[in-house]
């Protein structure tokens, strides 16, 4: 594959990580009834990866929300774009991220989760960009933080490509000229 820049996180770094914060997961969910959220389409492969070094019975629903609408990015209210197909109330709600940036698509997302009653919610995400922050994201598993850099791969993208990679790359800022 052509080069698209700088390796920040390698493959080995990553499969060991994600397998630290399964059992960190594994032992905090004993005896719940564990809900993931994979939020579409950029937490899929570090969900599916995250999900079999949980050793309990799960559940996984996913959801799309349209983010970096101009005006989305300014108000902070994020669009539903596909809904859960499952009722969350009384359940144990993992929110499965692959990166938290402004932190106004998990703020957003939260409030409203929270409206539908679950036992409880809490945030995993594979990236954090603390730098980037507009509004408060209380997390509660992170893989990551990572500098000021726009990233792709793991299922993070640069106009829908890249997601397939196995490492997480910084973008060469050639590549988004072009
Ligand atoms: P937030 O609402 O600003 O926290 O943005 C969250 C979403 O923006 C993430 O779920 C990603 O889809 C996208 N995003 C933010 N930073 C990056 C990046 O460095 N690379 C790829 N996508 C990013
Ligand atoms: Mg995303």
């Amino acid at each position: 594959m052509e080069s698209i820049g700088k390796v920040l996180i390698d493959k080995e770094t990553l499969e060991r990580r994600v397998k630290e914060l399964g059992e960190e997961i594994t032992e905090d969910y004993r005896g719940k009834d564990l809900l993931l959220i994979g939020i579409l389409k950029g937490a899929v492969i570090f969900m599916s990866d995250l999900s079999k070094e949980i050793s309990l019975p799960l559940a996984m629903d996913f959801m799309a929300v349209s983010s970096y609408g101009a005006s989305t990015r300014s108000s902070g209210v994020v669009r539903i774009l596909k809904d859960l197909d499952t009722e969350i109330e009384g359940k144990d709600i993992l929110i499965v991220e692959d990166i938290v940036d402004t932190g106004l698509t998990l703020h957003y997302l939260c409030k409203n989760l929270q409206s539908r009653k679950p036992n409880s919610i809490k945030i995993c995400c594979c990236l954090d960009k603390p730098a980037r922050r507009k509004v408060p994201v209380d997390i509660d598993y992170v893989g990551f933080e990572i500098p000021d850099e726009y990233v792709v791969g793991y299922g993070l993208d640069y106009a829908e490509r890249y997601r397939n990679l196995p490492y997480i790359s910084i973008l060469d800022p050639e590549i988004y000229k072009k």
